[in-house]
């Protein structure tokens, strides 16, 4: 099966071309095609994402990422395809994102993919919606199904798939799943006990990780995305014992709930009024970065007592951290040897297309197709629900 696969839940616009064969827990999957651009230049300047802007780079993106993405693959062929006048009211409210992609349509023929998957939630409704409408609009133009899909789920399969942005391969997984999600919106535990079935086990219960490690990068004066900059900031100071410290919030807690404003208060109120030298802020995004992780490490353990799962799974933009790699190894070397511990590979763990991708060939197996003009983007949409 070949997917096409659009992803604008935030501040990446991505439009992937996958390739698939095989079924749930034994697939293998050829990337053809992959065009991806960050905003991270626009919202640098608002130290965060500012979401009307993030629609408009999305609509202003979304065809030239379509036309390099399918050129990619060799599927660019001249052509033409109109635009119907029901396809075209999906794009009602996108007038240049119409007229641009009228014009591709005019000039080129559809291309030979089975299905088009496009993520509807959760993440910011006005971006989402962006996305969701041109997918709509091109499923009724190429007469191709529909797969509306999770971003969760697509972050969740992305942390069990072993390959590169060439090949990938999900299989020999043992069952159930422990995942942990860290992004940006999400903290999340959440058990998988067969493929495609979840629950809810634990979140966050005020910011998400992501979200505290980013306002920490603000705090201490470093740019947007501030998870990176923390991280790197941080590692220059491991092998030194700390000499500050700051709460792990809810570590001792009777659940498997997170919180973390109280950390990025307790950050705020260490450097207030104070002027830091580089090693003074190394040393607090240090101790933030193992708070903040010794959290995730506490809960995830307990889930993984609970839950007698055989795998661990982090995902998510948080789960490119080093120190968390590091450290869930090396607790799951020494405590849990018999769970089989995995991380997505580099170019899965932040937003993308492909892991839309590999949801949305799972979902279509199971022929969850949606009607074009059916499907409604929801910011708060979680796939546990
Ligand atoms: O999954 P993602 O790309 O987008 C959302 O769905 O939210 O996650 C983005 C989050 C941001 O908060 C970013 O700062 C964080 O992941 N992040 C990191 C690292 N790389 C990205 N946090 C800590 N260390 C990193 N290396
Ligand atoms: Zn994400």
């Amino acid at each position: 099966m070949k997917i096409l696969a659009i992803e604008t839940s935030c501040d990446e616009t991505a439009i992937t071309i996958l390739e698939a064969t095989g079924g749930e827990g034994d697939a293998t999957f050829r990337i053809r095609g992959n065009a991806l651009l960050s905003q991270i230049d626009i919202h640098k300047e608002y130290g965060g994402v500012f979401p009307a802007l993030a629609k408009r780079a999305h609509a202003i993106n979304l065809t030239p990422l379509l036309t390099a993405a399918l050129k990619d693959a060799d599927m660019l062929n001249e052509g033409s395809v109109s635009l119907s006048p029901d396809a075209a009211t999906f794009l009602a409210r996108e007038y240049e994102l119409a007229e641009e992609l009228k014009a591709f349509l005019s000039a080129h023929a559809t291309p030979d993919i089975d299905v088009i998957a496009v993520t509807y939630g959760p993440g910011l409704e006005p971006a989402l919606w962006v996305g969701v409408n041109f997918a709509q609009a091109l499923a009724r133009a190429w007469n191709k199904p529909l797969v509306p899909v999770d971003h969760m789920e697509g972050h969740l399969l992305a942390s069990l798939v072993e390959g590169d942005l060439k090949e990938f391969t999900l299989r020999g997984v043992d069952l159930p799943v422990l995942s942990l999600l860290v992004s940006g919106g999400h903290t999340e535990l959440i058990q998988m006990p067969s493929w495609l079935s979840y629950t809810l086990l634990g979140s966050t219960r005020d910011d998400a990780v992501g979200e505290a490690f980013d306002k920490v990068a603000r705090i201490l004066g470093l740019p947007y995305p501030g998870g990176p900059e923390v991280s790197k900031l941080a590692e220059r100071m491991r092998g030194t014992p700390s000499t500050v410290t700051l709460p792990r919030p809810m570590i001792t807690s009777d659940d498997l709930d997170f919180s973390y404003s109280g950390l990025k208060t307790a950050v705020l109120y260490m450097v207030k009024g104070r002027e830091l030298s580089e090693d003074e802020k190394a040393t607090i995004a240090r101790e933030f970065e193992d708070a903040a992780i010794d959290v995730l490490w506490a809960k995830s353990s307990r889930a993984l007592q609970e839950s007698g799962a055989k795998t661990l799974a982090v995902g998510g933009g948080v789960s490119a951290n080093t120190h968390l790699r590091r450290f869930f190894a090396e607790k799951i070397a020494h405590e849990y040897p018999e769970v089989t511990l995995r991380f997505p590979p580099t170019g899965f763990t932040g937003d993308n297309a492909i892991m839309i991708g590999v949801a949305g060939y799972f979902r279509a197996l199971r022929k969850e197709f949606a009607e074009p003009g059916t499907v409604r983007a929801s910011g708060t949409l979680a796939l546990h629900q």
